[in-house]
């Protein structure tokens, strides 16, 4: 597996599974219903660096953005957001990519990193746990879940020195 910096070409390739995650309401407060363009500003926009995940054969399986989580005098707490392809999740993409992410975000001069909404059901607060996040506080029933109801958000953090 390779991860690379996005181009813009490869949007028609990330939408795809983007699109049906957000569609599923169950990990990213963000409309169900945002379209591709609205989708592609949210994911690509101006402020963020965005990388993709492809397999051996070139396919897009995943995609992650770092930006500034702050402005200013914060502006060296990154924000990330990861994505790869339900029909490819089980397989260390995920982690791979954060891995990834963690390092470019070094790189670029972030000192940590922040979630700011991981849905407490999310299985991924696993794998955060898993790579050094610390769970800062838990937005009591701010998410309405499809399957569990109102769930919690949890804002996750850990330093990157
Ligand atoms: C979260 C996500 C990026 C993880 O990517 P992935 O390629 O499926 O994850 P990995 O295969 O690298 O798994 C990493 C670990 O997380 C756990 N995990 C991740 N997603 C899981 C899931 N849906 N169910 C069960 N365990 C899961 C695994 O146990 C695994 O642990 P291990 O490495 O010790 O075996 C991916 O599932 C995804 O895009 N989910 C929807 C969007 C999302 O939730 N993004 C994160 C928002 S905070």
């Amino acid at each position: 597996m390779l991860i690379r910096e996005a181009a813009a070409e490869d949007w028609p390739r990330i939408w795809p599974f983007w699109h049906r995650i957000v569609a599923a309401a169950e990990s990213y407060a963000w409309d169900p219903e945002t379209t591709e363009e609205a989708a592609r500003d949210l994911w690509m926009g101006p402020a963020k660096r965005v990388y993709v995940a492809e397999d051996e054969s070139g396919t897009v399986v995943g995609s992650a953005y770092l930006t500034a989580n702050y402005g200013g005098p914060a502006a060296r707490v990154a924000n990330a957001g990861f994505m790869v392809d339900p029909d490819r999740s089980g397989r260390g993409i995920g982690r791979a990519l954060a891995g990834h992410l963690l390092a470019e975000a070094r790189a670029h001069g972030f000192r940590a990193m922040v979630f700011n909404a991981v849905v407490e059901t999310n299985p991924a607060v696993g794998l955060w746990a898993s790579l050094g996040f610390t769970i800062l506080g838990t937005v009591p029933e701010a998410f309405d879940h499809p399957r569990h109801g109102r769930v919690g958000l949890h804002i996750m953090y850990r330093a990157l020195d």
